[in-house]
């Protein structure tokens, strides 16, 4: 029986939105207590919303499936749709995870997060 979903498996092997956002609006990084893995978001926001999205992940095939699974939750959101994404309902659209790799995905929402809070707190700098 296979460990991973075919969902799981299909976006590791070809993941979204690889990459670097060389002026991005916002970056959130977080590593991974767990195995010390680490996942970098890039943002680009316009009118309030999450007009690109990329990311640079240095860990694991379920870590990179669920960084390529959250850009593409998160592409196209408001700010507030994409702060309420959760790592529960990536996993979910993943259709699920091995148990012992459910650290990975704790990673992905929480780096888009930050990423989200680096923008706010930047612009509120701004302001
Ligand atoms: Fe480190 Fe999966 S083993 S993120």
């Amino acid at each position: 029986m296979p460990i991973y979903s075919e969902k799981v498996m299909e976006h590791f092997m070809n993941p979204r939105n690889v990459g670097e956002i060389p002026d991005a609006d916002g970056v959130g990084e977080v590593g991974n207590p767990i195995c010390g893995d680490m996942m970098t978001f890039y943002i680009k926001v316009k009118d309030n919303r999450l007009e690109d999205v990329k990311f640079k992940t240095f860990g694991c095939g379920a870590a990179i499936a669920v960084s390529s699974m959250v850009s593409e939750m998160a592409k196209g959101k408001t700010l507030d749709e994409g702060m309420m994404i959760s790592n529960r309902d990536v996993a979910d659209e993943l259709g699920g995870l091995p148990k012992n790799k459910w650290h990975c995905s704790n990673l992905g929402a929480e780096a888009l997060h930050k990423a989200i809070e680096d923008y706010r707190s930047k612009q509120a700098r701004e302001a």
